[in-house]
């Protein structure tokens, strides 16, 4: 059975992830330890890509030049850009833009020069199935994050959101910046630092590519304010229940 890739940047996000995971082995990959192991009853590849579109690019090559992993997902936090994408909402992406690549005028703004493209789309079917998962996962927060923390961290009613999302190598962290990138890119709903690489690499391999963002920060002024916590508290274990609710329902279908 071919092993399906899980790959988040940072540490705190897949510590959860690592101890769901049963039969466990510790690989060595470049510089980077991966996890191999089964959660409900299907071969996974557990990888931290540290963060950046390099890191994370290299990270998916690796993973499909080893391990011939059937399916990637990556699971992460995100900066909210689009009305209505709040603190605590999740994101699931249909679609995947570098918001940093411009080889103009040579080839037109955004587009990945010899691709043709700018966007890059994720896999129909495993979005779908991260789709219904992030649902169900939202319906009920509270059986799986204490409602105290959420209230704290100003999230109310959690929602799940499709749609694009753009990846570059900057934390957007002020008002400015995130309202330029708005008005580039006003399809935008999350920006974060890896999943354009990702699309990128699973396009050239023919590898299915889903991805998954908790909403962290609004990327503005006070992005920073509760990152850590947030994370910790917050984001970790929306994407254990995600992931978790996301394998049982495929391994009986
Ligand atoms: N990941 C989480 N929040 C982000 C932000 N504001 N900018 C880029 N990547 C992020």
């Amino acid at each position: 059975m071919r092993p399906i890739a899980i790959v988040g940047a940072i540490q705190e996000e897949l510590a959860g992830l690592k101890q769901a995971l049963q039969n466990t082995h510790t690989v060595s990959l470049g510089s980077r330890q991966v996890t191999t192991g089964t959660w409900h009853g299907q071969q996974v590849v557990l990888a931290l890509s540290h963060i950046g579109k390099v890191a994370a690019a290299t990270t998916a090559t690796a993973l499909i030049e080893r391990f011939d992993v059937s399916d990637m997902v990556f699971t992460g936090v995100a900066g909210g850009l689009g009305p209505g994408v709040n603190v605590g909402d999740m994101v699931v992406a249909t679609e995947f833009l570098q918001h940093d690549m411009d080889a103009s005028p040579l080839f037109p703004a955004y587009e990945v020069p010899m691709y043709g493209r700018a966007h890059f789309p994720t896999d129909l079917h495993l979005t779908q199935s991260l789709k219904s998962a992030a649902d169900s996962v939202l319906k009920n927060p509270a059986q799986w994050i204490d409602m105290d923390v959420l209230r704290e961290l100003h999230v109310h009613t959690p929602q799940v959101h499709t749609g694009l999302v753009v990846s570059g190598d900057r934390f957007v962290s002020t008002t400015a910046e995130s309202q330029d990138l708005q008005a580039r890119q006003p399809k935008a709903l999350a920006v974060e630092m890896e999943g354009a690489a990702v699309a990128q690499v699973c396009h050239d391999y023919g590898v299915p590519f889903a991805a998954v963002r908790t909403i962290s920060d609004r990327a503005d002024d006070s992005a920073t304010i509760d990152f850590s916590r947030f994370i910790q508290e917050v984001a970790s274990r929306y994407s254990l229940a995600l992931l978790g609710t996301w394998l049982g329902a495929r391994a009986i279908t």
